[in-house]
């Protein structure tokens, strides 16, 4: 285990493998050179990077059980090449992901992280209302890029709002009403509220940059709860504070778990700390199946949810 994970993953793992917490050593490199040959599963979440340096280190490595649907963190060539399976979990957290950015969304457009502040503040009592929010939540047009598992539960929570929903993916889907944008300039432009629910990576590396946020436009809310490195944050900085868009609520950073000051400046920024996912019972299911990932594995050869 590269890094402390949850106590039941931990406990479940301990029960069932020989396990070595890389986390406790005070020199990991020499814990990985003293038990890194005997080493046949890996379990992660994320915040180490699983590449070629790590690997070269596992020879026996079989399988890297990731908590997390986003795999971001492991270099797949690398994996692939070493014929090792990677396993993720997916659709345990759908909901609670998709819950958080329409939480995420609501607190963006009506301000409600700037009003509560106002009252925490002592305003109300002293200066009166809080102002009529210029943006409201009907009649938007919501732009989901990434219409996968969570995009998809996204969209069921969005339509009961009243909002439209546009989408684009690489691939155009054959079971959904919306209308397809095969680019994401294209879709920022039909749309004044674009929902990031990309997957991290090279492939989708700074897509979200100046010319996107120009075709969202001034009145545009950019939410972004898929991975940080989708958007080029200096360019969100400064169409934000030049009113390029209107406003951004974003879960997820470049440089996570530090968030640049310029973002913690702007009012008009609603920023949650990577909670998408966050809670007991959804951190639970996502734990138990790192463990049966791993335990399927090495019970029966075949994992539990391998990725593509
Ligand atoms: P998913 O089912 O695989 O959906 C991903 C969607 O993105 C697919 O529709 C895919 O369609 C599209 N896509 C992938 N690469 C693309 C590209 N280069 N350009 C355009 N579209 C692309 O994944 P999911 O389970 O919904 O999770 C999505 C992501 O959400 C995760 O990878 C993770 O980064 C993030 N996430 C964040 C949190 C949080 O706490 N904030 C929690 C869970 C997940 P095509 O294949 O057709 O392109
Ligand atoms: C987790 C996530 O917080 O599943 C993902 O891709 O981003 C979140 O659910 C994270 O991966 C846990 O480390």
């Amino acid at each position: 285990m590269l890094t402390r994970m949850l106590p039941s993953v931990v406990e479940a793992c301990e029960a069932r493998f020989d396990l070595v917490k890389l986390w406790e050593a005070d020199d990991p490199d020499a814990l990985l050179q003293a038990r890194g040959g005997e080493v046949l599963g890996v379990a992660t979440n994320g915040q180490l990077p699983v590449d070629d340096a790590l690997l070269d280190k596992l020879p026996k490595l079989q399988i890297v059980a990731h908590f997390g649907v986003g795999y971001d963190s492991v270099d797949t060539d690398a994996t692939r090449a070493r014929g090792v399976v990677v396993t993720n979990t997916p659709d345990v957290l759908d909901a609670e992901v998709a819950d958080t950015a329409m939480g995420l969304l609501l607190m963006t457009v009506r301000e409600l992280g700037a009003a509560e502040r106002y009252l925490r503040a002592g305003r109300w009592a002293t200066e009166g209302a809080y102002r009529l929010t210029p943006h409201t939540i009907a009649g938007r047009t919501l732009g989901i890029a990434g219409l996968g598992r969570i995009g998809l539960e996204i969209a069921k929570r969005a339509e009961p709002f009243g909002l439209q929903i546009e989408y684009h993916n690489r691939r155009r889907r054959d079971d959904v009403p919306f209308p397809y944008h095969p680019s994401l300039v294209e879709l920022a432009a039909a749309v004044d509220t674009l929902m990031i629910v990309l997957p991290g990576g090279a492939s989708t590396h700074h897509v979200v940059d100046a010319d996107v946020l120009a075709a969202l436009g001034p009145d545009g809310i950019l939410i972004n709860i898929g991975r940080g490195s989708v958007v080029d944050t200096d360019a969100l900085i400064a169409a934000l504070e030049n009113g390029t868009i209107a406003g951004a609520g974003l879960d997820v950073y470049e440089t996570e778990p530090r968030v640049p000051q310029a973002l913690i400046d702007i009012e008009n920024a609603v920023l949650l700390p990577h909670v998408g996912s966050a809670s007991v019972a959804t951190r639970r299911a996502m734990g138990q199946l790192v463990t049966d990932n791993l335990i399927s594995w090495f019970e029966s050869g075949s994992a539990v949810t391998p990725v593509p």
